[in-house]
């Protein structure tokens, strides 16, 4: 009879742990699945858009790393927007994912300087907002504290790294060796930290690092794309021949256009100029790896991606935001 009593015992315990377990781990705000254990969770992210070397990487790896996360017991809907970098576009994308009652929306804004309208809509509908990649004023960061985020990568750092490339060469990347660095600046989008802060610290760092003295030939807004890389960089030649020692662009994307340019005049990269761009796209770092490419700055999708989506989920369970997470540029150079 105590054996019975014993094993009786035990199934209640087994199967009050096994109620416990089944619970969904979010608490929030989800909606059971019909018939299911499963709780559902809508996610609104809106990127800037989808043309975009560095931006695509990003927005395929949040939809990746959600369905990784996907269980029996929870469920996250993810839709992802292009604003065909138009912020009206974006607007109404918020608008829609706020209507449809999204649980928290990723945005990657079409300009840094509409981030107060964006958390004002965050602020209004109680909805969290973890803003990604452009990041919005330290005074408008201040503006829904616990509720937003801003996750990235800071753009000074990667800079400092494209200076330091340069400055670490033998040459110092003084090709013609008369203690002045010769070079061309090929500028994202001006209007962006990422932009403004590479196109300055790499060259502060370049003269802080080297001791030498520099001199800018040309400084265009290329807006990350290839085809502007290779005209800005064909026209620079043209006017200036040999005279460019250094190609610096803000990406990856306008150096890959740089490249070409400087492939059509005849020049070589690692010989008789250098290039650096920001990014580490997998066929830029192929590049560095045959020389045919000076160096870049991993600009981490993968880690960016997961703490936004991360803190997404943070955020679902009802979890105040902390309002910055950081994630570390790498200097990427030839072994
Ligand atoms: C930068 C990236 C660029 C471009 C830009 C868009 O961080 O280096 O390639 O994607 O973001 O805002």
């Amino acid at each position: 009879m105590k054996k019975i009593f014993a094993l009786l015992v035990t199934a209640l315990m087994v199967l009050s742990l096994v109620g416990c377990t089944s619970e969904p781990t979010p608490e929030a705000t989800g909606t059971p699945e019909a018939g299911g254990a499963a709780k559902e969770f809508n996610v609104g992210v809106s990127i800037y858009k989808f043309d975009d070397n560095f931006m695509t990487l990003y927005r395929q790896e949040i939809e990746a790393y959600f369905s990784e996360l996907n269980t029996e017991e929870v469920k996250y809907n993810v839709t992802v927007q292009d604003a065909k970098n138009d912020m009206a576009e974006q607007s109404a994308q918020i608008d829609a994912f706020i209507a449809q009652e999204v649980d928290v929306m990723i945005i990657n804004l079409v300009q840094s300087t509409s981030a107060a309208l964006a958390i004002e809509k965050c602020e209004s509908s109680g909805i969290p907002c973890i803003f990604i990649n452009r990041e919005p004023s330290e005074e408008d960061m201040k503006l829904n504290v616990g509720n937003i985020a801003y996750v990235g990568a800071d753009a000074r750092q990667s800079g400092k790294m494209q200076g330091e490339i340069i400055a670490d060469l033998d040459n110092k990347g003084d090709l013609n060796g008369d203690g002045v660095l010769s070079y061309v600046m090929v500028v994202g989008d001006p209007e962006n930290v990422d932009a403004q802060y590479r196109t300055e610290f790499s060259i502060s760092q370049y003269i802080e690092t080297s001791g030498l003295e520099v001199e800018k030939l040309d400084e265009q807004r290329g807006d990350w794309d290839i085809v502007r890389g290779q005209e800005i960089v064909a026209a620079a030649l043209a006017q200036h021949g040999d005279s460019i020692e250094v190609v610096f662009c803000n990406n990856d994307g306008m150096a890959l256009g740089a490249l070409q340019a400087i492939t059509a005049a005849g020049r070589v990269v690692g010989e008789d100029i250098y290039l650096v761009g920001v990014d580490a796209l997998d066929e830029v770092v192929d590049l560095i790896e045959t020389g045919e490419f000076t160096g870049t700055v991993l600009n981490d999708h993968i880690a960016q991606s997961h703490t936004a989506v991360d803190a997404a989920i943070s955020a679902i369970n009802g979890e105040a935001l902390e309002t910055y997470y950081w994630v570390d540029y790498v200097k990427v150079v030839k072994d």
